[in-house]
């Protein structure tokens, strides 16, 4: 560190975000402390956890940076007022879900917790102390931050007069994350950016500071506040819209002829085009991207442009269609019935690599095929019995769930199977002794095009593979 004088990092909230970045920061800033508090004791204890299978996330790599920085320079904790109070750097990476009531609701974030953050930042930060935005945010929350946290004590913003005096001051930086579940440690590890927005140097070059222990300078973007925080959710938005765009293709393949996978191929080799996140699926699912375009067609809504609100909504919508039109397409190949059918389901986290199940697709094709009187049986590798089970909570027919720990067993006497998520091991199950087990006619139906459909076909299965 080129600044002697920070010593110790705490960060608000210990979930995918919080736990991996900290880490990260931990392991390649040996001279700093990193405390991760969260309020919540089971999650604190899963992070403590001796049995490393036991952590709350699983991401690859993670748990051999666990190893090495857990109790060294990387402590997990429920004492959030004691760290707050020896931080000089403070993270909020508190969830910020969607609003379900009240103005907004549906489209704004609800950010009583960053909110309740702050509060507490205010009440027990120490000298000076730099708040850093972790969270991804609806543009200007920190505005809210900041009148927060200067309502609190006579705070007269940075100057090194106030730090020399240890007097209590903050200044906002907004840091967003960019990292990906499932390749999050390599994501924290080797960044395509690194952006930081602020309104002062110094609070901006001292974030800056801890990322250049890493990460070349060139790679860190700084600018105003705003941008940053709107960098983000366009960000986010940008990535979807590519996926709704391949998805409202993989109609068109469907009804033409034509196949998603050749004519994915075939756009992203124009560079201009590029060709990531063109991978065609049931839709895209996790915590972030329908979230934060909905935030952004909020902000939309809120400035009076409406077309520009219309047009971002229209990504959102694109994906549930696409959802639906899935669910309704299994319906419609299994005889337009699924009273008395069992149907397994492979695959429940919304994407492979990781156990996190927010805004998975299977659940909104689960829940369809449920409301048609299907039996569905689960497996995926990394979700549990009680995540998925909880998904389906207050739906009628939750009784008709059942969740299994081998694939061959979610098959037993299945009519079909539906992969709505992308885990390798999917391709490498004895498909065989899977379809002596299915009743007959036996269908496989691949959402995410990466099954080795004439393979299935030779051994008996009928196969439908989107977008083909
Ligand atoms: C992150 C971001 O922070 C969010 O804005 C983004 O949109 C999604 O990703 P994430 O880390 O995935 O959130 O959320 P989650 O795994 O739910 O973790 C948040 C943690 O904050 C939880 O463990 C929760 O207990 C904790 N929390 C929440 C606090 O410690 N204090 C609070 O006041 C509120
Ligand atoms: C995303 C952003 O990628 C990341 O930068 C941001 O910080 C958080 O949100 P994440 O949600 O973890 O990360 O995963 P991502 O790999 O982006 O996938 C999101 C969804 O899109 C998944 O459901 C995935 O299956 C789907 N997807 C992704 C596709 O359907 N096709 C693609 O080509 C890529």
């Amino acid at each position: 560190m080129k600044n002697k004088f920070i010593k110790n990092i705490c960060c608000i909230g210990a979930g995918y975000v919080g736990g991996p970045t900290m880490s990260v920061i931990a392991f390649n800033c040996p001279e700093l402390r990193v405390d991760v508090v969260d309020i919540n004791k089971e999650r604190i204890e899963a992070w403590n956890s001796e049995d490393f299978s036991k952590l709350p996330i699983f991401e690859p790599g993670l748990e051999d940076i666990i190893k090495k920085c857990r109790g060294v320079n990387l402590f997990f904790s429920n004492n959030v007022e004691e760290s707050i109070s020896k931080a000089d750097i403070i993270f909020i990476s508190v969830n910020t879900p969607t609003k379900k009531k009240g103005i907004g609701a549906g489209f704004a974030s609800d950010l009583k917790w960053v909110e309740s953050s702050a509060r507490q930042i205010a009440k027990f930060a120490r000298n000076h102390t730099v708040v850093v935005e972790k969270s991804t945010l609806p543009v200007k929350t920190a505005e809210t931050i900041k009148s927060i946290l200067n309502s609190s004590e006579q705070n007269e913003g940075i100057n090194k007069m106030n730090i020399q005096n240890n007097q209590k001051s903050f200044s906002i930086v907004s840091n967003p994350e960019f990292l990906a579940e499932g390749t999050a440690i390599n994501d924290l590890q080797k960044p395509d950016r690194v952006l930081i927005g602020g309104e002062d140097h110094y609070s901006i070059d001292l974030i800056s500071d801890i990322y250049q222990n890493w990460v070349d300078k060139e790679k860190i973007i700084t600018t105003n506040l705003w941008s940053s925080e709107l960098s983000k959710l366009v960000s986010n938005a940008f990535l979807a819209q590519r996926i709704s765009s391949i998805n409202s293709i993989s109609a068109i393949c469907e009804a033409t002829g034509a196949n998603i996978n050749e004519v994915a191929k075939a756009i992203g080799t124009d560079t201009r085009i590029g060709s990531k996140f063109l991978q065609p699926g049931p839709g895209f699912g996790g915590s972030c991207f329908k979230k934060d375009i909905l935030n952004l067609v909020y902000l939309c809504k809120f400035y009076g442009l409406n077309e520009v609100a219309d047009y971002w909504e229209q990504v959102v919508d694109i994906n549930q269609w696409q959802q639906n039109r899935i669910s309704s397409l299994v319906i419609r190949n299994l005889f337009g019935t699924l009273s008395n059918k069992k149907l397994a389901v492979y695959g429940f986290s919304f994407k492979a690599n990781t156990n996190d199940t927010r805004e998975s697709p299977s659940i909104n094709v689960s829940i369809n095929l449920l409301q048609e009187g299907a039996k569905l049986s689960f497996y995926d590798p990394k979700v549990s019995e009680k995540q998925i089970l909880s998904e389906f909570e207050n739906n009628i027919n939750e009784k008709n769930v059942l969740v299994n720990n081998t694939a061959l067993k979610a098959a037993e006497g299945a009519d079909a199977i539906i992969v709505l998520t992308e885990w390798e091991e999917f391709n490498h199950l004895d498909w065989e002794d899977i379809f002596k087990i299915m009743r007959k006619p036996a269908w496989v139906f691949d959402t995410r095009v990466f099954l080795d459909k004439q393979y299935l076909k030779n051994i008996g299965f009928k196969v439908w593979s989107l977008g083909t």
